[in-house]
């Protein structure tokens, strides 16, 4: 059988997506952000995202459906985030999902968002079923940072560690209003890191302590967990004593020296659990898998410990419909059955 022509729709925060695959093969990533409608509120408003997926997902839709030269007539099958994200923003594509799936009589499967944003790393395997040995995935976005296992990315994946609090594109945000950098702040720490001196100032790594580390033989409580709120916090000070001293605030050096007390905590505890959990390759997924250090450090810190790194393509990192379709397709090659049209939304999933 030919590999299954699958459409995915994502419209879980402010990204309308649509993409579509063949089996493991990127024919579109159609995406229309609502970004810049949320710049002056300086985060996304929800009400406003629904709006914008409600405006904007036929014309997605033809894009994708014009650019892939496809039809819905040829699709095999029609994949959609049902979460977690934003209650109202998934509603729409959910909605979509399901009025296609009915007019159309096509096959609808249910995608976890987070699932997703790892299962991308699957499009640029060349074989069908794709999936390393001893897999695990580093997922960092805007509300999730986790290592995970995965043993089949279809059913069986396991949380190794997390943030216990703000998740480390959320501490990029924060971090990036306290300097002024406006929203989103990813982008923009990124970019002015490059001009500072990141040993300038030296912050915390949260969760590093010995009580919280333990030893490989007897781990502490949070060994493979992550926490920023405390280097937010950290940053802010920093700020203010600059300022209190009538000093200008440097800036740049800040922003480097954050995004390096992130990566380097990041990357040093996901390989520390890889290596101690024998996972031998990493999907490294989510929005700040666009951040340039971080991919830089992952990658030699993988390869110094003999770790194979996936990363996917800067466009296929942050939200998107292409990855929300790439999993759909996984699920149809592995035959597990639809979701039917029942499921509802859920803005919480685990
Ligand atoms: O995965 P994503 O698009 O949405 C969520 O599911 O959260 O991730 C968005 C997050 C935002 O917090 C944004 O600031 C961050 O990813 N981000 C970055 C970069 N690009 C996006 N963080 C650091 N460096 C970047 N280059
Ligand atoms: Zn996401």
């Amino acid at each position: 059988r030919s590999q299954p022509l699958v459409l995915g729709i994502e419209s879980s925060c402010d990204e309308t997506g649509v993409g579509i695959v063949r089996g493991t093969d990127l024919l579109t990533n159609t995406v229309s952000s609502s970004m810049d409608e949320h710049v002056r509120f300086g985060g996304v408003i929800p009400e406003i995202a629904s709006r914008a997926h409600l405006d904007a997902f036929v014309p997605t839709l033809q894009a994708a459906l014009a650019e892939a030269d496809v039809t819905l007539d040829d699709i095999d099958a029609i994949a959609v985030t049902s979460g977690p994200g934003l209650a109202g923003a998934l509603m729409v594509g959910v909605c979509a999902a399901k009025a296609l799936a009915v007019a159309t009589g096509k096959p609808l499967y249910a995608i976890n968002h987070l699932v997703a944003h790892v299962g991308v790393g699957l499009l640029d395997a060349r074989a069908e079923n794709l999936l390393p040995e001893n897999l695990g995935a580093l997922l960092v976005s805007g509300g999730h940072t986790e290592i995970l296992r995965i043993r089949r990315i279809t059913d069986d994946v396991e949380m190794l560690g997390s943030t216990i609090d703000d998740a480390a594109g959320e501490a990029y945000d924060k971090v990036a209003r306290i300097l002024g950098l406006g929203y989103p702040g990813g982008p923009a720490i990124d970019r002015l890191a490059r001009e500072g001196n990141a040993k300038a100032i030296r912050f915390p790594r949260g969760l590093t302590q010995p009580k919280y580390m333990g030893t490989a033989e007897e781990p502490g409580p949070h060994r493979y967990d992550w926490s920023f709120s405390g280097l937010k916090t950290a940053v802010a000070r920093c700020v203010e004593q600059f300022e209190a001293q009538g000093e200008a605030v440097p800036v740049a050096d800040i922003a480097a020296a954050f995004q390096e007390a992130v990566v380097d905590v990041i990357t040093s505890k996901a390989v520390l659990a890889c290596r101690e959990q024998g996972i031998t390759n990493v999907l490294l997924g989510g929005g700040v898998a666009a951040n340039s250090r971080l991919r830089q450090l992952t990658e030699q810190r993988c390869s110094a410990a003999g770790i194979t790194l996936h990363v996917p393509p800067l466009g296929l990192c942050t939200d998107n419909g292409a990855m929300v379709a790439a999993l759909g397709a996984q699920l149809v090659m592995a035959g597990i059955e639809p979701s039917g049209i029942s499921f509802a939304p859920d803005s919480s999933m685990p």
